[in-house]
């Protein structure tokens, strides 16, 4: 953690980071599972790119029921994906190309094959009470909902008693009201720092702390119970001594993944004097989707007006003393080309995705395939699914008595599983897209033929080149990480531009978000002259800013006079 955000320049605030989700990435022993032994054949390749910072989703010992979010053992690395010396040659290959390397921190609940929770439900002491187990006479203890759907609480045989999960029952909540849970926490992350990673990514960490009493929740909220273990009375409290006990003595990037964040949170946990350095927060990822409780993938196309206003809240109120970590998809969400963008302008819609995420203030995170615009997946079958939230939901909507079977729900899938961003990484048009010369554990998307990495780098218009050079620019012109952000023409249907500002330069950025040619002239808000310095379509460099019409998906990026 460095010192106080405000506007004072940081590493992590310049840096551009690439999300590794190691399964899905490379294969290097042909078992069809992504390894660290596949990152690292791949460290060249991450150089190229220009990102500064890999974020690896969790690699440690793990039974997989959520794919890695279910910790067997803090220090241990799975089997699968290689050995803590495989780890380690992949966290000194990206130091020595100045890539640094940040981990998956999940310290909301662990698996319960963990010897914690092993000894817990056995009442061995000191781990009684390092999980958040009640009596429940008549059925659980109360009314909370699993993230994954069902209730929170599962009874435990060995113990006889409910234990806590916010999410799947093989992901017991650890209960952070115990001095010693947290002591351990603390214990462990050092032990990671020490081992020199840079940061971490810290999984819903707003859920830490649960209300004495564990009250009921209002049944109005999508997931019964969230607006309780949200932001509990305790959070801040925790947080602030993670900082103090751990972070404040290491120079580490943070970013708190917290579901259910409103700026003002933001600014509390993440500002120039709050304890974590950036939130991802959630409200674009909810532009599309109705969420009710009887089905929270009712989903119906998201508006430019809403991405806008969404968008602008946050740039306007981290500014200046927060900072934004920006994103639109991730292990967790659709592909962004897919959603946000338009898989018949791929290209286009795919470059301007990344102009918009890279010319906003904040920290971009590219997310895996991300750069050569990898689309969601045509899933045929449930059995090709693999995500348990997925699996939960098909389950679950299958009780209905309106749904009959897959098909019925079939366009919910294939527009929001998580699976479709976990599919393997196209590398090339060979067999498997080139990921692994095994079976693939999860399927490939079959465009790799036309959408993988060698045609991408091959290629000099490519979404990949794009991105090489739109990291370029961003590294040339500090006022794209810095400068202040301000809304331009905003009742526009299709346009979503906006200037960047600091002491020495401005910046404008012009975005058809739309599938038909806009008419806009950036002379109309604007006095001077521009220098084009990024553009997503073959525009002569003499574009004026009277120009007026803009292309499907078209981006450009102007440095002003
Ligand atoms: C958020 C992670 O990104 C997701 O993959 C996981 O299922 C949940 N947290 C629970 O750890």
């Amino acid at each position: 953690m460095t010192q106080p955000n405000g506007d004072a320049r940081s590493w992590w605030k310049e840096a551009v980071v690439y999300q590794i989700y190691p399964r899905s990435f490379n294969d290097s022993d042909g078992d069809g599972v992504g390894d660290l032994g596949g990152v690292y054949e791949k460290l060249d390749y991450l150089d190229d790119l220009g990102i500064d910072v890999v974020w690896l989703t969790p690699v440690y010992d793990s039974p997989l029921a959520d794919y890695g979010y279910d910790i067997r053992n803090y220090r241990e690395i799975l089997d699968e994906f290689g050995t803590m010396a495989d780890w380690e040659r992949v966290r000194d290959g990206l130091h020595e190309r100045d890539i640094r390397l940040v981990m998956d921190l999940v310290v909301n609940h662990t698996s319960d094959e963990h010897e914690w929770f092993e000894k817990s439900r056995r009442e061995v002491d000191p781990y009684t009470d390092y999980y958040i187990w009640r009596e429940g006479d008549d059925g659980p203890p109360n009314n909370w909902d699993s993230m994954f759907g069902g209730p929170a609480w599962t009874y435990d045989e060995v113990r006889g008693e409910y234990y806590l999960h916010l999410f799947d029952p093989k992901q017991p909540d650890l209960n952070w009201e115990n001095p010693g849970v947290r002591e351990d926490i603390y214990e462990m992350m050092r032990w990671w720092l020490d081992r020199e990673v840079d940061g971490f990514r810290m999984d819903v960490i707003n859920f830490l702390s649960k209300p004495d009493g564990l009250p009921d929740g209002h049944p109005s909220q999508v997931v019964t119970g969230s607006e309780q273990f949200i932001n509990g009375p305790r959070l801040e409290e925790y947080l602030w001594e993670i900082h103090d006990r751990v972070l404040s003595e290491y120079d580490a990037m943070t970013i708190g993944e917290m579901p259910g964040v409103s700026v003002e949170d933001a600014r509390a946990y993440a500002g120039s004097d709050g304890p974590l350095d950036m939130v991802f927060h959630f409200e674009h990822m909810r532009l599309d989707s109705k969420e009710t409780e009887e089905d929270p993938w009712d989903f119906h196309d998201w508006e430019l007006d809403d991405l806008k206003a969404t968008f602008t809240r946050w740039q306007e109120g981290l500014y200046p003393e927060s900072w934004n970590a920006l994103y639109l998809n991730n292990h967790d969400q659709p592909r962004q080309v897919s959603r946000f963008g338009d898989e018949n302008y791929r290209e286009e819609s795919a470059k301007l995705l990344a102009t918009f995420l890279h010319t906003l203030r904040g920290t971009p995170f590219v997310y895996q395939g991300e750069e050569i615009g990898m689309t969601n997946v045509p899933f045929e079958d449930v059995d090709e699914l693999e995500d348990v939230e997925t699996i939960r939901y098909v389950e679950r909507m299958l009780e209905r008595d309106d749904v009959e079977n897959f098909e019925d729900i079939q366009d919910a899938v294939l527009y929001g599983s998580r699976d479709n961003a976990r599919t393997p990484v196209q590398w090339s048009a060979e067999e498997n897209a080139g990921f692994t010369t095994g079976d693939p554990w999860l399927k490939v998307n079959p465009n790799y033929t036309d959408i993988n990495v060698e045609d991408a780098r091959a290629r000099p218009d490519s979404i990949w080149q794009y991105y090489r050079r739109l990291i370029d620019r961003r590294n040339e012109h500090p006022v794209l990480v810095y400068g202040q952000y301000e809304l331009l023409a905003a009742d526009h249907p299709q346009i979503y531009a906006y200037l960047r500002t600091n002491e020495d330069e401005q910046a404008l950025v012009v975005l058809n978000f739309s599938t038909e040619r806009a008419e806009f002239s950036p002379a109309d808000h604007i006095d001077g002259e521009g220098e084009l310095i990024l553009a997503n379509y073959d525009v002569p460099q003499s574009a004026t800013l009277e120009d007026g019409l803009w292309q499907p998906y078209e981006a450009r990026v102007y440095l002003l006079d």
